[in-house]
């Protein structure tokens, strides 16, 4: 082995438009069609665009640029993942390498419940099209329907997990065959197939919703003028909770896939010359578009045409995952072609889905190809059969709220951390000038300069304010499990704690080996 470590010949994208496809893929995920509804509406309509606007222009847009930016600069070094690329950023401070184990771990661990729950909406469009929950409809049994199909518990409409686990397999597979086809012929081939049929759906839908009228005549004042009203008439008193705007920031940052190592490692495939600057910014766009326009428009914009405001407001509390799949067959079964509407938006969802979660197994397969050296395919069986087991677990205990415990950690609390630690490295051991070249390299436009000062202080600041935030509120009683009394639940969540542990432990250690392969060769001062 040598010192120094020779790029080797790495995949690359194979046009500009493919590249932000795909970053516009990752972000387009559940998060816009369902997460962002339930917040919009429960935090002050389209009050809370003000939090929300403040929070991308302050934080999710210089994250984007950062991110995009090391990652190409990481890939020319031939690293396309935290450990190499911070290695590089800190000029070979040896703690570095081992903070880039976040950006490796937490797409991971969201992929093995994203997944899953990208398995439920490819049932539920078969379900949508064969009216298989027409009894539970009638019934008014969704939520049952539900819990039985994700196996929480058994009942008249499903015996067990099982049907959940074969879809759960299928669309599994499906991720993996996609990567092993690699950036170009895999990710960003499926980017360019599912983009536009996602759109096409979400088009289809929201017209669909704006041209419901008055469909109940007992209900004159359910209509669609008033549901928009629900949605987006903005509540101003709701701004003077801090809690609103903590999930503003929070939903910008989840719903750009912006701090977590996943546009890091789509990055690294550009060449050293392709623009970051204007494809970041249109990536970005293209998931606002998806977000406020369609998202905005679908799924509580109906509910509230056919259960009234008091009803929308109620589901709305009830979360994305209930609005989702509880509420919206509901909807579809009174909406005239409602099972191909509910068909198209369960296929829409799960286009979100996949784009999304190929992105989140990438900086894992990336870390072990470029730093391991391992090939592709032993790389995807590794990671699979570590999906495998702990998508299994989660699946079989996710009664015991283990899937909401997983998600707690990888999807609220580390990429806040993650996203500090990233653009600390980059404002302030890169150092701002010499990134903002960087970034300028091959750039079509250019980053406005009050964006070095905003990089530099007030993204930081806003995110340290985030985590003490959020950590007085919400992390200390779940992380002590304060509210949880049931043994048994404590044990599952006990032992969810440790499957993450052991996974977080044994990247270290992957870290470590690379670094004993000299893969994180001395680096002195200039270069
Ligand atoms: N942005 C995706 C969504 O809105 C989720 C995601 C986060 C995907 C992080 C990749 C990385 O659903």
């Amino acid at each position: 082995m040598t010192e120094s470590h020779p790029p080797k010949t790495r995949d690359q994208w194979g046009s500009r438009m493919g590249v932000i496809l795909a970053v516009a893929g990752s972000a387009v995920g559940l998060g816009n069609f369902l997460r962002f509804p339930v917040r919009a509406a429960a935090g002050g309509g389209g009050a809370f665009m003000v939090p929300y606007l403040i929070a991308l222009l302050l934080l999710g847009i210089p994250l984007a640029w950062v991110e995009w930016t090391i990652g190409r600069y990481g890939g020319q070094h031939g690293h396309g993942s935290g450990p190499g690329i911070y290695h590089r950023l800190t000029k070979g401070r040896p703690w570095a390498k081992y903070l880039g184990v976040l950006t490796i771990f937490i797409p991971l661990v969201i992929c093995f419940y994203y997944v899953y729950i990208e398995g439920w909406t490819l049932a539920f469009s078969f379900f949508a099209l064969t009216g298989t929950w027409d009894k539970a409809i009638a019934a008014g049994e969704m939520d049952k329907f539900l819990s039985g199909f994700m196996g929480a518990e058994s009942n008249q409409y499903f015996d067990g997990p099982w049907t959940a686990i074969v879809v759960f397999l299928l669309v599994f597979l499906a991720n993996y065959w996609v990567l092993y086809h690699g950036i170009q012929k895999g990710i960003e081939k499926l980017s360019k197939i599912g983009m536009p049929i996602l759109f096409a759906c979400g088009i289809v839908l929201v017209v669909r919703v704006l041209t419901l009228g008055t469909p109940n005549p007992a209900h004159p004042d359910w209509n669609v003028n008033n549901a928009l009203g629900f949605m987006w008439n903005p509540d101003w008193s709701k701004l003077s909770s801090g809690r609103v705007w903590i999930e503003a920031a929070g939903q910008v940052f989840f719903t750009l896939s912006v701090g977590m190592g996943a546009i890091m490692a789509y990055a690294s495939y550009l060449r050293s010359k392709d623009d970051v600057a204007l494809s970041s910014l249109t990536a970005a766009s293209t998931n606002e578009f998806a977000e406020v326009i369609l998202g905005g428009s679908i799924a509580i914009v109906a509910a509230a045409v056919f259960f009234g405001a008091a009803g929308a407001s109620e589901i709305a509390k009830g979360g994305a995952f209930s609005l989702g799949f509880i509420t919206m067959p509901y909807v579809f079964a009174q909406m005239g072609a409602g099972g191909i509407m509910g068909f198209l938006w369960f296929l829409l969802l799960f286009i979100a889905g996949i784009t999304s979660s190929v992105s989140l197994i990438q900086p894992a397969l990336t870390f072990l190809k470029d730093e391991l050296d391992w090939s592709r395919r032993k790389a995807l069986v590794v990671i699979g059969a570590i999906n495998l087991a702990v998508t299994g677990f989660i699946a079989m205990t996710i009664g015991f709220g283990t899937l909401d415990e997983v998600d707690f950690w990888a999807g609220s609390v580390l990429p806040v951390v993650s996203g500090l630690v990233m653009i600390v490295l980059f404002s302030w051991f890169l150092g701002i000038d010499r990134g903002f070249k960087e970034m300028h390299k091959g750039a079509l436009m250019n980053v406005p300069r009050v964006y070095r000062f905003i990089m530099k202080y007030v993204t930081p600041a806003y995110m340290i304010f985030l985590l003490v935030f959020w950590a007085i509120q919400d992390w200390w009683p779940t992380a002590t499990m304060q509210n949880i009394t049931d043994p048994q639940r404590v044990l599952m969540i006990g032992i969810t704690r440790g499957i993450l542990l052991a996974l977080a432990l044994l990247l270290v250690y992957l870290i470590y080996v690379a670094n004993r392969r000299h893969k994180f060769p001395h680096l002195t001062g200039e270069e």
